[in-house]
């Protein structure tokens, strides 16, 4: 049977005794799900995964989700379209993945979709000497905590999520800068969603940039949101990851946000990456 300790007061766990390379049976399986549903981000240390691996793995939490456009219009991995890699290395003066060495800054994948994924999993196979630290923030205690001012005040309001960067800042090929997020292209979300599987209310931003609240002015959304980003990614929420070669990382996407921190661009990072399909139309409006 598996071991589960937890990583840090606000979430994160570290799952011990087992092989993500082998078959696993249906109860660890089992365990694994209930454990992700309670600590929102699990890590697995010291496996040695290969790509068919990790997807035979990833598919037991459901159907694979495969990746947004990325800034350069192909799959990184094309005998493996559902993978996608997040790198900095470049082969031939081309990138062989996503998001480069700066900094990511914090947001839950795919929001800018009507069904986000519901998981990610994220597997490292090179990572630099320094730097590169993934944070993960739980956004059921960000809504728990918010003030009763703010709580009331995004009752009922959607935000827009923007589709046209990626967390590194990178625009996606196809999209058009923004000028006014009340335009910006991308999905209307509820800001307080019903997580679809525990049923406990979440906090659910997206990310920051070019986001709207409806029914604001511009100038009233921009402070709403300002308030709602510092409340919802105060250090005491978070979880900080310093990665190993061989971890694997799986985070709930609905009721968490992530960011990483930029490294030295001379590094080799390199992590392979799945998700899963959300399950957002089974959800109830919070
Ligand atoms: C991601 C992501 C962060 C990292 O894969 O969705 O945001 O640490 N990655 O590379
Ligand atoms: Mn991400």
């Amino acid at each position: 049977m598996i071991t589960v300790s937890k990583l840090a007061p606000a979430l994160g766990a570290e799952i011990g005794g087992i092989d993500v390379a082998a078959p696993v049976d249906d109860a660890t399986i089992a365990a694994i799900r209930a454990a992700w549903l309670e600590h929102l981000v699990l890590r697995v240390r010291g496996q040695s995964v290969t790509d068919p691996q990790l997807l035979e793995f990833s598919k037991r939490f459901g159907e694979l989700d495969p990746p947004g456009p990325n800034p350069y219009g192909k799959p990184f991995l094309p005998q493996h379209p559902e993978m996608n890699v997040i790198s900095n290395i470049k082969e031939g003066g081309a990138p062989i993945g996503n998001l480069g060495d700066g900094e990511a800054i914090w947001h839950a994948d795919m929001t800018y979709i009507d069904n986000p994924p519901k998981a990610g999993l994220l597997f490292s196979i090179e990572i630099p000497p320094k730097g590169g630290d993934t944070f993960w923030a739980n956004m059921y205690m960000a809504y728990e905590s918010l003030p009763t001012q703010l709580k009331a005040a995004i009752e009922g309001r959607t935000a827009v999520h923007d589709a046209t960067y990626n967390s590194a800042g990178i625009k996606r090929k196809g999209y058009k800068e923004v000028t006014d997020p009340r335009e910006a292209p991308g999905a209307r979300h509820a800001l307080v969603k019903m997580h679809p599987e525990t049923g406990r209310k979440c906090l659910f931003l997206g990310r920051r940039r070019n986001s709207y609240v409806s029914g604001y002015s511009l100038d009233e959304s921009e402070a709403l949101l300002d308030h709602l980003w510092a409340h919802a990614t105060q250090p005491e929420f978070t979880f900080r990851q310093e990665w190993r070669v061989g971890d694997l990382m799986m985070w709930d996407n609905r009721c968490t946000l992530h960011r990483r921190e930029a490294f030295d661009p001379n590094a080799r990072r390199l992590m392979h990456r799945t998700q899963i399909k959300g399950d957002w139309a089974t959800a109830t409006p919070a």
